[in-house]
């Protein structure tokens, strides 16, 4: 809608160069919808004054970028030493606790599941991102759905 696209340029004014804060504009863009991003990043590049094809290459080639994002996006493991750390069973009980499959984003928009290889938490998988919260350890489902703690 034009509110959208008056968003995006208020977001451009706010920076300065318009490449390098490409990245930064289509994570902010991306934040909250299942939307594919060829119906947002158009408009995050004309919102920066760049070609579309600058804004469509990057968000649909970072996988952060890509996938769909619910209001609440989980990101979880799914790399060597997290599959190992309970034979990958984590991520089904992550999806039961969540109510969402991996990649995908529950049907009310609410939860988004994407499985990543790798946190940086190896050493203590198998291991989540609650939008900015790590989680990680045998209990990792039930932190997510909030009977436990987060802890990292
Ligand atoms: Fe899962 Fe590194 S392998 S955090």
């Amino acid at each position: 809608s034009a509110d959208r696209f008056d968003a995006f340029r208020a977001l451009a004014d706010r920076r300065g160069r318009p490449g390098g804060r490409l990245i930064e504009s289509l994570a902010e863009a991306r934040a909250g919808t299942a939307d594919s991003p060829g119906t947002w990043a158009p408009a995050v590049a004309t919102g920066l004054g760049l070609p579309a094809a600058a804004a469509l290459g990057p968000a649909g080639y970072y996988a952060d970028l890509a996938a769909p994002h619910g209001r609440r996006h989980v990101r979880v493991c799914a790399a060597t030493a997290c599959f190992a750390a309970q034979a990958g069973r984590h991520l089904a009980e992550v999806e039961h606790e969540l109510g969402v499959t991996t990649d995908t984003v529950s049907p009310d928009g609410e939860t988004s599941l994407q499985t990543v290889r790798c946190l940086g938490y190896c050493y203590t998988g198998p291991a989540a991102l609650d939008g900015d919260t790590p989680c990680t350890g045998p209990t990792l489902a039930g932190q997510l759905a909030g009977h436990e703690p987060p802890r990292a």
